[in-house]
């Protein structure tokens, strides 16, 4: 599958739990959790920002929520792996995000709970 997305969408790359926690460390990516606010507040990856699915176009386009730093890179995450696609490819196709690399959680926060990875509530 991440092949399949890599040939049709070269923007936007696919990362597992292990290197998404890598960027994390390296403070240089806005991580983005797009699954709803219940969710979110249920526990999401430490440091990031919340904006459901259904605002992230409005996020983008009128800044409510605030839409994430356009000179950083944004790594998407959601339940599933499809939908982050989705959401972050509103990021590269909004023509504001040209400059920034689109990572895509595989397997979203559920990867990263398997993981054993830090969790922020
Ligand atoms: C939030 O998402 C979860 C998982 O998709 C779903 O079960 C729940 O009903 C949603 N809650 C709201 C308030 O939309
Ligand atoms: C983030 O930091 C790493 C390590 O310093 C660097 O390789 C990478 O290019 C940086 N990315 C951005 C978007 O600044
Ligand atoms: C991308 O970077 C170039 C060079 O720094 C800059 O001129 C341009 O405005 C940037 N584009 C976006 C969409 O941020």
């Amino acid at each position: 599958m991440a092949a399949l997305w890599n040939r049709r969408k070269a923007f936007l790359l696919l990362v597992n739990a292990t290197v998404a926690n890598t960027k994390l460390g390296l403070k240089n990516t806005t991580f983005v959790d797009v699954r709803n606010a219940t969710m979110f507040a249920a526990g999401h990856i430490p440091g990031a920002m919340s904006i459901p699915f259904n605002y992230v176009r409005q996020s983008i386009n009128l800044g409510k929520p605030k839409a994430p730093s356009t000179t950083k890179d944004i790594l998407c995450y959601e339940t599933t792996t499809e939908k982050a696609v989705t959401a972050c490819t509103y990021y590269h196709t909004s023509g504001k995000y040209k400059n920034v690399t689109l990572w895509v959680l595989t397997g979203g926060f559920p990867a990263w709970r398997a993981a054993g990875l830090k969790v922020e509530v």
